[in-house]
């Protein structure tokens, strides 16, 4: 039987390619940079399955593009790359990677957290430059993060896992929600419910873990960086459109936060105008899940995933089952 012919735009941990190619016919992105559209268009014409990064715009014209396509892996927890309705139409099940880089960001926010709040690396462009020339009790000040408030907006896996680590550091966790959680979660995860704009005012650090839907873009924005304190920090490893940056831009500027940590952008890879001059923002490559650990198991996952898919199987991970009941009833 011939393999499945699958198209992969991002290089993958070697382990788990070999692993791929092993099984299906590859047509591969072997370059560390996104796939051009175009390119992916004319590439994707004879394909059975495709794993996408969130770099690639997934919509229904690429779908039409490719009439024998079954599958579609995104290889990320977000999936705001891919337009899912289109996809539901045409009948195609897409799947995302969860749980599976829920540590490693976790870990980014916090790192991100700490580097805001002890100016990490501003002290260290600072020390290079030769700036650090003694001691003094007033230099290089910045604020302690132990029995803080921390605000997490969006208390889904990565946001539960950063209210873990917050407890290391004897922090307050406020959370605001769609859902609230039961009150035994709460106390278990020692979490407090509160409405948007309570989380705002009364947090010292407030952390970004909701999805990128029509309803979180431009969350938050300059009135609700007017309700921070001008003491705290917003910490963003989402996705960059759930901030306004311009208004960020404004607020960090004019001291209205004291400072922030960003690993997503509004329009990635750019950044807007004035925030790279700014000595009161940290600023990352949209690097949360980037450990080599975490991106072997992103990829394993796609590939599982995409194999399911491919044999007409329910994929572990899918995000439109009702392709599947569609199939079955239509036998
Ligand atoms: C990365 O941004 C992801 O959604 O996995």
């Amino acid at each position: 039987m011939s393999k499945p012919k699958v198209l992969l735009t991002g290089r993958i941990p070697g382990e788990v390619m070999a692993r791929l190619a092993g099984v299906c016919d590859v047509e591969a992105n072997t370059e560390d940079r996104p796939m051009d559209r175009e390119k992916l268009i004319e590439l994707i014409r004879d394909r059975e399955g495709l794993i996408s990064m969130i770099t690639d715009g997934v919509d229904g014209k690429m779908m039409d593009a490719a009439p024998r396509l079954k599958m579609i892996a995104n290889m990320a927890v977000g999936f705001n790359n891919i337009d899912l309705k289109a996809a539901t139409a045409r009948g195609i099940p897409v799947s995302n990677t969860p749980g599976v880089l829920t540590d490693a960001t976790a870990e980014l926010a916090f790192a991100l957290l700490l580097a805001a709040a002890r100016r990490i690396p501003e002290m260290d462009r600072k020390t290079r430059a030769g700036e650090f020339r003694w001691w003094a009790p007033m230099l290089f000040l910045g604020r302690e993060v132990s029995g803080k408030t921390l605000g997490i907006i969006g208390l889904g896996r990565i946001g539960k896992a950063v209210a873990r680590r917050a407890r290391g550091f004897d922090m307050r966790v406020l959370y605001c929600n769609p859902a609230r959680l039961d009150p035994a979660e709460e106390r278990a995860l020692r979490v407090e419910y509160a409405d948007l704009r309570s989380l705002l005012r009364e947090a010292d650090f407030v952390s970004l873990h909701v999805p990128l839907t029509e309803a979180t873009k431009h969350l938050i924005g300059a009135e609700e960086l007017a309700l921070m304190k001008p003491t705290s920090y917003l910490i963003n490893t989402s996705r960059g459109p759930v901030v306004d940056e311009k208004a960020l831009v404004q607020a960090l500027r004019g001291r209205k936060i004291e400072g922030a940590g960003l690993d997503v952008y509004e329009n990635e890879p750019a950044l807007a105008p004035g925030l790279a001059e700014l000595e009161n923002v940290t600023l990352l490559p949209h690097v949360g899940s980037g450990t080599l650990e975490t991106r072997v198991r992103m990829a394993s996952l796609a590939v599982e995933n995409l194999l399911a898919g491919l044999n007409g199987e329910s994929p572990p991970n899918i995000l439109n089952p009702e392709v599947l009941q569609a199939v079955y009833k239509n036998g």
